[in-house]
């Protein structure tokens, strides 16, 4: 069991909600129990889906209460780091794989005053983050490819859940994003994930409530 790691999170990630009810939706997670809102930004480069930019995370902004935790599935995200901080982003998350140079990246966000994540796409190995870990908030090891929701978890990546604890000590907030649901999440958070980000898996539900909880009881399940 995991220890002296941050509390469980639950992320939803708005990809999975009605785009036509964006307000009601957010409200809906929120009143939920929703700790973060997830937000997917793609830009059709660096995966091939395009989904929602600055100007919707600033309209999310408005209606949301709880932090934005913004995953940007974006090429050279150095460049539209002011863009997301003045949007209102709570922490922005980039990918490893699409900087050439993550440190600069990293202090490009640090300067702005955001917390700021590395995410990493399940067949990267963890080695290449770990010399950026000093000097970020949060860590997003993907589960599935990123561009799509509804893909299957793939079991593999705990593997680096654990080498992130056990090996190298982080002890700051873990997301683990794609193919989330109640089995899912409770091996997750057993292997160290304290966020778990979940589109598919609540947006589907009817009682968005009680999806929260159910999925925040196994992941707290996997800690006792
Ligand atoms: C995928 C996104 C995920 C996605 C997860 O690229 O990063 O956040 O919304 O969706 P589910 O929970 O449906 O796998
Ligand atoms: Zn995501």
């Amino acid at each position: 069991m995991p220890t002296g790691i941050p509390p469980i999170r639950i992320a939803p990630s708005l990809l999975a909600c009605d785009f036509s009810r964006l307000g009601e939706e957010v409200k809906r997670a929120e009143a939920g129990g929703a700790d973060w809102l997830h937000l997917d930004v793609m830009d059709g480069h660096f995966v091939p889906n395009l989904t929602i930019g600055p100007p919707v995370v600033k309209a999310i902004r408005r209606v949301a209460k709880v932090p934005l935790d913004v995953h940007l599935m974006i090429e050279d995200p150095g460049r539209w780091a002011q863009a997301y901080v003045d949007a209102g982003a709570g922490s922005c998350t980039f990918h490893v794989e699409a900087a050439a140079d993550p440190g600069e990246v990293i202090g490009v966000f640090r300067r702005l005053g955001t917390r700021v994540g590395l995410s990493l796409n399940p067949d990267t190995p963890v080695e290449s983050i770990r010399p950026h870990l000093p000097a970020l908030d949060l860590v997003l090891v993907m589960s599935v490819m990123p561009g799509f929701g509804g893909q299957s978890f793939r079991e593999e990546v705990l593997g680096k859940v654990r080498t992130l604890r056990e090996e190298y000590g982080w002890k700051g907030d873990l997301s683990i994003d794609g193919g989330i649901g109640l089995e899912t999440a409770t091996r997750a958070a057993a292997a160290g994930a304290n966020v778990l980000v979940a589109g598919t898996a609540l947006f589907g539900e009817k009682d968005l409530g009680a999806a929260i909880a159910a999925l925040r009881a196994s992941a707290r399940a996997s800690r006792s």
